[in-house]
């Protein structure tokens, strides 16, 4: 039996990290260790929250003594780190509180397992989940490989590069066994709708305005969240100590093409004429230090463990439209309250 720690598993990709663990290893205990930030939501995690090798504690990351506490009672043997402030435009305006959960959260977790561990690091491990905007921005050729610099733009993307270099430190300084991973954009079922996808499902339904920054030329990556949780098992399970892993989905789009594809796939599935949801579309300010592309050569990751994506991206749209139609009650009831005057405030007043 092990027991593992899951950070930030409330969250988008958390839960779907926490919902594939708790299912496939039923010898492991799993232990979701998230704040409840307005992105955090039990909701996402409902058919998996009487499971016995599933435990929820609410907790912040940024409270060492808590952390410490919270290690010495469960006696983790690992770690899965995915908590974390986790959006550009939040970054822009409130840098701060970046810093507090990025880096000193990430900080506070490796000091409680090195303490925890005692040095004594046989079977132990310390997973990051990171993000491949720590690499910066490309021009119109080339990936993001491993060896890639860091070049980091946004107050997210450089509390992400730092805590990635904590990590690197504490396995350089102390050896305490750890891994990292850099993924590209994920989209699927439970994203908060405040990034791109489920914003722009969420307005198209509620014939709101689609707000693109700049002309929409920039260039994401896009994977499906089930495959990023996929390729987390596998980089747990057979990932090289000290190691890096590139995760992407080789499937790039400009911003305003995705957005023209959902558009047209939301008339047909709402029964509306052709072009009707498209007259949405409306160029707004650019958002500030705005990364050009992103793209990710997962090479390695195929490689040597074998992992590759499953789903077409058409197909992945299409499933994560569906869900977000069928889930209007998740949708209602997270864009109520605070979603509101943070609504206002990032787009209203723009
Ligand atoms: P999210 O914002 O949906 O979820 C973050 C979770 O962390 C929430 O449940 C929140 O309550 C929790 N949390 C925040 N601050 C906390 C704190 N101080 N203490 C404890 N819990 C706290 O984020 P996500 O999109 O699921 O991203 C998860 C991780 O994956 C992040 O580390 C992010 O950098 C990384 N990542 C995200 C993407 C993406 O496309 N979304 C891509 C690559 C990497
Ligand atoms: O690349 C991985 C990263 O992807 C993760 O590390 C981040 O946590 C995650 O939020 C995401 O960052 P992005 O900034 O790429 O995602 P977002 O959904 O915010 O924006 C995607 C693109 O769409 C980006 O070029 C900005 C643009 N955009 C976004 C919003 C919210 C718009 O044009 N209009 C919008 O209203």
């Amino acid at each position: 039996m092990k027991t593992i720690a899951i950070t930030g598993g409330a969250g988008f990709i958390g839960s779907h990290v926490v919902r594939l663990f708790v299912n496939k290893y039923p010898e492991y205990k799993i232990v979701n260790i998230d704040k409840l930030t307005y992105a955090g939501n039990l909701a996402n995690l409902k058919d998996v929250e009487s499971l016995p090798n599933y435990e929820f504690v609410k907790a912040d990351i940024v409270d060492a003594d808590t952390m410490m506490q919270l290690f010495k009672k469960h006696q983790f043997d690992a770690v899965i780190h995915l908590a974390a402030e986790s959006h550009v435009d939040r970054s822009i305006t409130n840098p701060t509180e970046f810093v507090f959960t990025n880096v000193i959260g990430t900080v506070n977790l490796l000091n409680a397992a090195k303490a925890i561990w005692k040095d004594n690091f046989k079977d132990k491990l310390f997973y990051h989940v990171s993000t491949d905007e720590v690499y910066g921005s490309l021009g119109e050729e080339g990936l993001f490989t491993e060896t890639s610099n860091y070049d980091p733009h946004s107050p997210y993307s450089a509390s992400k590069a730092s805590s990635d270099h904590f990590v690197r430190a504490y396995f350089d300084t102390y050896g305490l066994p750890s891994l990292i991973s850099n993924c590209s954009n994920n989209y699927g079922s439970y994203q908060f709708p405040e990034k791109l996808i489920p914003l722009f499902i969420n307005n198209i339904r509620n014939n709101k305005p689609l707000p693109v920054y700049g002309k929409g030329e920039n260039v994401r990556d896009w994977l499906w969240v089930e495959d990023h949780a996929r390729a987390i098992d596998v980089i747990f399970h057979k990932g090289a100590l000290g190691g890096t892993y590139n995760i992407g989905g080789h499937n790039e789009w400009t911003n305003i093409d995705l957005i023209k594809v959902m558009c047209r796939i939301l008339d047909k599935k709402l029964g509306r004429p052709e072009g009707t949801s498209e007259q949405g579309i409306t160029y707004v300010k650019d958002r500030a230090g705005h990364d050009m592309r992103y793209a990710i050569d997962a090479s390695k990751l195929q490689n040597e463990l074998d992992w590759k994506p499953s789903l077409q991206f058409e197909e992945g749209l299409e499933k994560t439209i569906d869900w977000y139609l069928e889930n209007e009650n998740w949708l209602e009831n997270i864009t109520s309250g605070n979603y509101q005057a943070y609504y206002e405030k990032q787009y209203i007043k723009r």
